[in-house]
């Protein structure tokens, strides 16, 4: 049964992405369980090569931007009526005509209009949860793919939204964690789960106004990033760049109008995927998709897109109006041509 929602998932995704997301990490969790040592060792053994490497100043010239597709989400929050969602889908699939070629595109309605959404949204837009469950004290990494169905009222497991053929979760998003006590321990367990469940993730990490004021942005992305990437193994990391997004989205910046300047997105861009390249690898840094998010609109999208660094957007209020989103998506054109491709 498992085997076989996983392979229509396969063919769902290879007919709706381009860069179709790999589940061979779903299989390899299934058949593959190496002891906690091996994995250590292993680690250890990266991390040496990398400390070699950085002595002799190699990890100096790391990759500065990324090869993904650009991609474009739309983060409808707690938004909708049954009726708001049916014109909203109906705007969107209106677009569809005008929407560019070159972006994979995600909308996350909330839990309740998801089943709807799936049905009705043009296959163009892939559809994407806002979150999944998995119990906070699961501490041993062999526990991730235990079930997390069951007595856990008002929860939403990735196993039903495996069931549902969703293809993409939100994990971490600032609400979350600032407003529901979503830890970054949380989201790194959470992503572990809902990969083994086949569900490519999109991870937000951001920091608040206090901490840019005091100079603590890096440390708090970091930190976040660390306890996603402890939770993958580095027999997952070749299909990392396809099913692992990251959002980088600073609270400050989100449902204020206030966005964040190119120069301030760049930065941040660029340090997380050279965090990447010291801390996992630097194919994972290439491939990984970095999207920013933070009161972007129509208007304010192609600026930013010009950054080699930006590989897409994470947009809360400006998608829940389809014209706007569809001129955002095609913010990727923009983009290619800025950097080149
Ligand atoms: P806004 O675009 O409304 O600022 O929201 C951003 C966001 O939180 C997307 O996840």
């Amino acid at each position: 049964m498992m085997a076989s929602v996983a392979m229509m998932m396969r063919a769902a995704a290879a007919t709706t992405i381009q860069t179709t997301p790999s589940y061979s990490h779903l299989t390899a969790r299934k058949t593959m369980t190496p002891s906690a040592r091996t994995r250590k060792n292993h680690r250890m053994d990266n991390n040496n090569n990398n400390n070699r490497r950085r002595r002799r100043g190699e990890l100096l010239q790391i990759v500065s931007e990324g090869t993904g597709r650009f991609i474009v989400g739309g983060n409808w929050k707690c938004n909708g009526t049954r009726e708001s969602v049916k014109a909203l889908v109906e705007a969107l699939n209106k677009n569809v005509p005008n929407i560019e070629k070159n972006c994979d595109i995600y909308c996350c309605p909330t839990f309740l209009h998801l089943p709807y959404v799936k049905d009705n949204l043009n296959e163009r837009f892939n559809v994407c949860a806002q979150n999944s469950w998995v119990e906070a004290d699961l501490v041993d990494p062999e526990h991730h793919y235990d079930s997390t169905t069951g007595a856990f009222t008002g929860e939403i497991s990735a196993e039903m939204l495996e069931d549902l053929q969703v293809p993409f979760v939100l994990l971490g998003h600032s609400e979350r964690r600032t407003l529901l006590g979503d830890t970054d321990e949380i989201v790194g367990k959470k992503v572990a789960h809902a990969r083994y469940h086949g569900l490519s993730v999109v991870v937000c990490v951001g920091e608040t106004l206090e901490e840019r004021e005091n100079g603590t942005t890096f440390d708090v992305i970091f930190k976040q990033l660390k306890a996603v990437a402890k939770e993958i193994d580095d027999r997952e990391h070749s299909s990392w760049g396809s099913s692992v997004v990251i959002a980088y989205e600073p609270i400050w910046a989100i449902g204020t109008g206030k966005v964040a300047t190119p120069e301030q997105v760049q930065e941040v861009h660029s340090k997380i995927r050279s965090w990447l390249a010291e801390n996992v690898s630097e194919d994972v840094a290439k491939a990984t998709r970095i999207q920013y998010g933070g009161s972007v609109n129509a208007s304010n999208c192609a600026d930013l897109a010009k950054l080699s660094d930006i590989d897409g957007f994470l947009v809360g209020g400006a998608s829940l109006n389809g014209d706007d989103f569809a001129a955002i998506c095609n913010a990727s054109s923009v983009h290619y041509k800025a950097v080149g491709r």
